[in-house]
This record gives structure tokens, sequence and C-alpha cells, in this order.
């Protein structure tokens, strides 16, 4: 299993390095032999060679790796984050990674700041839309910087785009032995686009007899998030608004550091990486929490159909917060280093 592992910046670097020590830890347990390719694309090759994604590097990626894990990217120095928009955006785009999975699950009561609940309270998936929406760029500036400043920015749906985000959450839902799928989109005010979303949600569920299918404005599921999350089993959303709604539910899991992805094309070489950014403040500190990291890599062997050895990534880290052996965002006294040790040292014990 070949995989390119793409550190970036911040603590994108720290959190990988604990990701791939997770990893090395379950290539010994279960006796298999990965080759963990690191690439050095990110702020510091940017601001070095002027290159933020070589030519020919989405090609690379998709033909040459099984899978692709990133870290984390945006940094400072590069003020309108052109290599971020390359590598983390571009490869979401080139690759047509249009799932883009987010599971919010709760591990411990103690971690969760919603009053009263508990695991059994927060388990459910987003799934955002991931190369199309309002990330795609298309729009411009017309006399920019004075006062009569126009900017454009426009959101694309297209059939297809919208179409096999919905099946694809009504099919995860299927084959999980889920019952309810949740749409949320913005249909009261932006008429023209997410009038579609709600016509494909409708066609497509109707295929899908045995699942209940709910919708929510956007607004009102961020509400409802809050107040009762016990109601979600998946959420399918627009690429911006899962992106929001996705930092929201990270909170409920204990926070940024906690929360994994995955980048997915079903069947293609797809990209996993934390929910969290770069965070520069804390980078270079050993403080970042590496479990987002560490659980967006279970999601990659998972996706790569590894499931024994994604299971005992998921019950080290379950072990590690049962027993506080964390960083301290979720209440631990762990460096980095430290929270990533005691979960390779569970994997290879
Ligand atoms: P961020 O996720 O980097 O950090 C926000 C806050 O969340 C941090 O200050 C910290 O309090 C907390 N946090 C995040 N990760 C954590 C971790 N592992 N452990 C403990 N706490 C953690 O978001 P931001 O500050 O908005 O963005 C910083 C940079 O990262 C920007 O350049 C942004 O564009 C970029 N970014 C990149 C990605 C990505 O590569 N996928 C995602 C989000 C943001
Ligand atoms: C994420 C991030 C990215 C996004 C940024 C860095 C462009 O916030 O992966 O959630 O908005 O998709
Ligand atoms: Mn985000």
């Amino acid at each position: 299993m070949r995989i390119a592992i793409i550190p970036g910046d911040g603590i994108g670097k720290e959190v990988t390095a604990e990701a791939v020590k997770v990893l090395k830890a379950i290539d010994e347990k279960f006796g298999r032999a990965s080759d963990l390719e690191r690439l050095p694309w990110g702020a510091d090759h940017f601001l070095e060679t002027g290159v933020t994604m070589p030519p020919g590097g989405y090609a690379m990626l998709r033909d040459e790796f099984d899978a692709v894990f990133i870290g984390a990217l945006g940094d400072p120095r590069v003020p309108d984050n052109r290599h971020a928009r390359d590598i983390l955006l571009g490869t979401r785009f080139e690759l047509d990674l249009y799932v883009n999975y987010r599971p919010i699950k709760l591990l411990d009561e103690r971690l969760c700041p919603l009053k009263g609940r508990g695991p059994g309270d927060v388990n459910f998936v987003v799934f955002r839309e991931n190369t199309e929406g309002l990330y795609v760029s298309v729009g411009g500036r017309f006399k920019a910087g004075t006062e009569d400043e126009v900017a454009i920015q426009e959101e694309i749906n297209t059939w297809k785009g919208v179409h096999r985000i919905i099946r694809h959450a009504f099919e995860f839902a299927r084959s999980h032995g889920l019952t309810k799928v949740c749409m949320a989109d913005k249909s009261n005010a932006m008429t023209q686009g997410h009038a579609l979303w709600q016509r494909v949600f409708k066609e497509v569920g109707a295929d899908f007899p045995g699942i209940t299918t709910t919708h929510y404005y956007i607004d009102a599921l961020a509400m409802y998030m809050v107040l009762d999350p016990a109601q979600f089993e998946v959420i399918v959303t627009n690429n911006l608004f899962g992106d929001i709604i996705t930092d929201l539910g990270a909170t409920f899991q204990g926070g940024l550091g906690m929360a994994a992805s995955g980048n997915i094309h079903p069947g293609r070489t797809s990209m996993f990486e934390p929910v969290h950014g770069s965070a520069p403040k804390f980078a270079g500190k050993n403080i970042a929490n590496p479990i987002g990291a560490i659980l967006s890599a279970a999601l990659m062997l998972e996706t790569l159909g590894a499931r024994d050895e994604a299971a005992a990534i998921d019950a080290a880290v379950a072990k590690a917060v049962r027993e506080n052996q964390v960083t301290a965002d979720v209440g631990g006294r762990l460096g980095t280093r430290e929270a990533g040790d005691f979960i390779a040292g569970v994997i290879r014990s």
C-alpha cells in the first residue's frame, strides 16, 4: 500500500508525525508493510521554490498512490493562501473527491460542551459536497481597491454534483443500517441554486423507501444540532455549509483536535486529513491534539479495506480518551508526541 504523506504547515506537521507513528505501529502489529512517502509541499516549500504544487502533481497522487494523507495547510507568510488552494482544494477538485465524509462521534461525555449529552446523543455523519458550491473560484473583482469595487463569487450547483453527494448519503445510510437522512440548504433565500438541492433530494429519497428524510434550512440545522443532536444520523449539505457545521460538530466531540475527515471518490485514490487547520499559534509547541489526524488515518485504512487495522486505531484512541492520556485541549496533560506514543503503544501491546 503506497500512501502520500503531505504534512503541510504549522501543527499539520506535528499531528502528521503522530499519525505516521500510529500507521507504523499498525504495520508492525498486523505484519504489513506500507510505503509512506513524504512530500514536502506546503508554505516552506512554496516560499523556497515558488512552487505550490509541481507540474504533474495531481496526476502523480492519483496514479501512483493508493491514498493521500494531509496534515494541514495555511501559513500567515502566505496571506493569499494560494498554496493551500492548490494543494488542498486542488487535490479535492483535481482528484474529483466529491464526498467530504466527516463523522461527528463523541467518545466520552466529559468532552462534550452540550449540557447532559453523552456518546449516545452525538453520533452522526456529515456528507459535505466537496467539488463545487462556493469553492469553485468563479467570479472576479472589478475596480478592486476603490470605493466602486464590485466583488463576485459565484456558487455553482450542478445536477451531477448535487445528485452524486445526495445519493452517496442515502447509500451510506442504507449500507450502515441507518434510517434517517437530513438535507440542509438555504432554499428559502437561494431560490435558484438550492431549488436544485430540493428537487434532487426528493427524487433520490424516493428511491430509498426505508429511509426517513428531513430537511432543515441551514440556520435552523445549526440550532437543532446544539439543541438535539441525537435526532441526526446522516446530514448532507453543500460545500460551505458543510465546512461550517463540521467545525460546530467538532466542538461536540471535544474540539477541532478530535475531528477526522475523508475526501473520497469511491473506488479512486482519496485524501484524508483532520478537520482542523494549521493553528499557527500552537505550532512548534508540542501541544496540538493528534487524535483528529490519527482518526483520519483510521478512516483512510477503513476506506482502503483494512477494517481490522482501522478498528485497532479507533480502540486505542478510545482507550487514550478513557484513561485521559491525551493533550490539554481535551483535559489531559500530555504533549502531542506523548499522546501519539500512548496510542501507538496501545496498538503494539
Ligand atoms: P485552526 O483549525 O487551525 O485552529 C482554530 C483553533 O482550533 C486553534 O486556535 C485551536 O484552539 C483549535 N485547534 C485546532 N486544531 C487543534 C488541535 N489539533 N489541537 C488542539 N486545538 C486545536 O483554524 P484557523 O485558526 O481558522 O486557521 C489557521 C490556518 O489553517 C489558516 O491558514 C486556515 O486557512 C488553515 N486551515 C487549513 C485547513 C486544512 O488544511 N484542512 C483547515 C482549516 C483551516
Ligand atoms: C476545511 C478547511 C478548508 C475548507 C480551508 C482551509 C480552505 O476549512 O478543510 O474544513 O474550507 O474546506
Ligand atoms: Mn473547515
